[in-house]
């Protein structure tokens, strides 16, 4: 597929995960965190015309200036822009002149893609692709927020379909012996900076759960009281607990005694074969204490990735995310991508149901706060 089929395909796909959408559901921002749909739906435009149209297409105009204000996420180099809590008041501009924006620009990028662009700019094609697969799996994690907090829990599609789980009957543990393993992405393809350098890790003997923890057996951590039981948590996991009443994972409501959790077809009984979903790193963390285990290390988990399947929910490791050693960020805008976040998160790795096809990998390497729990986060245990 050449390049311009792969712009055309990108765009169209975040564009079909806004099918099922009413117009009032792309304007509403119920948490920091989550960002209206029309947010995105701007921002990705923004982004290839910011760092593709602007600088490398002559004679592109602008769409609107005032754009660069509203789309900017967070480009220190690009200039002011509205603070992130603000954009759920954003009624204007409107969904029908975001949808004429990205026209605007899906046809100048036509326009400019008919000659074969340079490989620099190729590159940053290739970034701004994956950069809108990030904000594909955004867009479903904030649909479900939005709807899942709605009081009438409407179903965002009933088409949706959750990919099955490959479940291993045994779940005997997958011991790997210990030594240096290489960690970090080689070879050739698309990767983020910050799966770079490859590098030489030392590990200790260690065992990795082949399964994903399940519903059922998060509701034993939580029937035990696992909840109101201080010693399986961190101090600050305790606090945010007590302050926030935390009983059991996003998205779980008890109706006359029976657990049930919202999906994208509304409201359900839980499943207790499916993987638990949406906990904060702190509730991982406690159910692996709880359980005498622990969550892997984000170089465990890689060592060991070949030989489980993944790609269901993201899961927490106990690593920081830092820097890999001779970590370096790119010069310009793009070098604030990645590098000036890594502080005060823990890595997550492999991928989620509504990560887009294709967009992970092994090595790739997914972060977010303690306390998040609006992605699709689960765990997978190890000793
Ligand atoms: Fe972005």
């Amino acid at each position: 597929m050449d390049i311009a089929d792969c712009y055309i395909k990108v765009r169209k796909r975040t564009e079909e995960i806004c099918w099922p959408l009413q117009t009032e559901d792309y304007v509403v921002q119920p948490v920091v965190d989550v960002s209206p749909p029309k947010w995105h739906i701007g921002h990705v435009t923004w982004f290839f015309e910011t760092f593709i149209l602007k600088p490398y297409f002559m004679g592109y105009q602008e769409y609107n200036p005032d754009y660069n204000y509203v789309f900017n996420s967070y480009y220190e180099t690009v200039g002011n822009r509205v603070i992130r809590t603000d954009r759920g008041n954003l009624s204007r501009p409107t969904v029908a002149e975001i949808y004429a924006y990205r026209k605007y620009v899906d046809d100048a990028m036509a326009k400019f893609l008919c000659e074969e662009p340079g490989e620099d700019v190729k590159e940053l094609l290739i970034l701004g692709f994956n950069h809108e697969e990030q904000h594909q799996e955004l867009l479903y994690t904030d649909i479900k927020f939005i709807l899942g907090h709605n009081p009438l829990f409407p179903a965002y599609s009933h088409d949706y379909v959750s990919p099955k789980v490959d479940w291993v009957e045994s779940g005997e543990f997958i011991k790997l012996p210990e030594g240096i393993y290489e960690i970090g992405f080689k070879g050739e393809g698309f990767c983020f900076d910050n799966e770079l350098n490859p590098h030489k890790v030392y590990l200790n003997e260690f065992e990795i759960s082949p399964n994903l923890v399940t519903n059922g057996e998060y509701l034993e951590f939580i029937n035990s009281g696992g909840y109101h039981d201080f010693r399986h948590w961190h101090a600050e996991g305790w606090d945010w607990v007590k302050t926030n009443k935390v009983e059991a994972p996003l998205y779980w409501h008890n109706i006359d005694e029976q657990w049930h959790h919202y999906t994208f077809h509304g409201l359900e009984p839980l499943s207790l074969k499916e993987p638990v979903c949406h906990i904060s790193y702190f509730e991982a963390y406690a159910y692996a204490a709880w359980k005498g285990l622990r969550l892997p290390t984000e170089f465990e988990w890689e060592a060991a990735a070949t030989q489980f399947s993944w790609g269901k929910s993201w899961e927490w490791t106990e690593s920081s995310y830092l820097p890999y050693p001779g970590f370096a960020k790119a010069p310009g805008a793009i070098g604030e991508y990645n590098g000036k976040f890594m502080v005060n998160q823990k890595v997550l790795r492999g991928a989620s149901e509504v990560t887009s096809p294709g967009h992970s990998r092994i090595t790739y390497r997914n972060f977010f706060q303690t306390n998040l729990r609006w992605q699709f986060t689960g765990i997978r245990l190890a000793k």
